[in-house]
């Protein structure tokens, strides 16, 4: 894919699921790799497949809730590879399962302090790194930024929340070389969704449901437009919230 090679991104998240195949997709695609997650064998694991594919990737672990651990991360990927073009925030936290009335204040704070929280210390942080030079952000957001999930309402609350600031940061840095983008992605077979799916045996069905597919995305699905997003293709694409979803929000 055109303007890819040899540009230094960030995951994060990039351990697991949806990250996980961006990382690899931008190892193909040329980029340098700094794979970053709470998680730090599975970020290893990823970075080890990265270069034994010939790819190359760095691995740190990473609390995107806090800032001290996100300026690392940056610092990590500007000390490997000299600057920092791009970054996908995929890193994020599911639903509880519960009405809205059962959810715990520290239950909403964990949702909130990963989801959102911990997305604005990422893109502050990889905002500031590209300043000069220019970068392209995506944050992997939901559908339930503008639809209303069940069970989920702080897990909704949180994404509509990503969406906002996607938004917000992608005018007060549009004349600056950096495009912000968020990807809503609908229901993906990665460990979150299957998780949340054992927990709370009456999502599939429900969730399948609404999908006009009639069907959930693969991790490369989604991939695929963030990768497209990152790239030099997308130079006109700012401020966008762009579905990936099997038609879930067009119904
Ligand atoms: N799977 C879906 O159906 C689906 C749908 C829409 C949106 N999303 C969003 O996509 C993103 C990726 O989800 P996924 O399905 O790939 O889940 P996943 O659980 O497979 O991967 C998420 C990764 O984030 C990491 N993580 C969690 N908290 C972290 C923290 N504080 N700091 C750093 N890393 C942390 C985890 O260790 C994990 O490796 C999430 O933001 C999720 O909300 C997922």
């Amino acid at each position: 894919m055109k303007g890819l090679n040899g540009k230094s991104i960030v995951v994060t998240g990039g351990g697991s699921g949806i990250g996980e195949a961006v990382a690899m997709m931008l190892g193909e695609a040329g980029c340098s790799v700094t794979v970053a997650d709470l998680n730090g064998e599975k970020a290893k694991a990823v970075a080890q497949a990265i270069t034994d594919a010939g790819g190359t990737a760095q691995d740190i672990s990473a609390d995107v809730s806090d800032e001290a651990s996100v300026k690392a991360m940056v610092n990590a990927a500007i000390s490997a590879y000299g600057k920092l073009d791009g970054a996908c925030n995929a890193a994020g936290v599911p639903q509880r399962g519960k009405l809205l009335h059962e959810v715990e204040l520290d239950e909403w704070d964990f949702c909130h302090g990963v989801n959102l929280r911990g997305l604005f210390l990422c893109v502050k942080n990889e905002i500031a790194a590209m300043l000069e030079n220019g970068g392209s952000i995506v944050n992997v957001v939901s559908t339930a930024a503008v639809v209303g999930f069940p069970n989920g309402a702080e897990y909704c609350a949180s994404k509509a929340g990503a969406a906002g600031l996607t938004r917000g940061a992608a005018v007060d840095y549009a004349t600056k070389g950096i495009r912000i983008n968020a990807v809503l992605p609908g229901g993906t077979l990665t460990p979150m969704l299957k998780g949340a799916m054992e927990v709370d045996p009456g999502l599939e069905p429900a969730l399948a449901a609404v999908h006009p597919m009639n069907r959930f995305a693969q991790p490369t699905e989604i991939a695929g437009a963030v990768r497209w997003l990152l790239s030099d293709e997308a130079s006109f694409t700012t401020g966008a919230s762009f579905a990936v979803d099997g038609g879930h929000s067009a119904v």
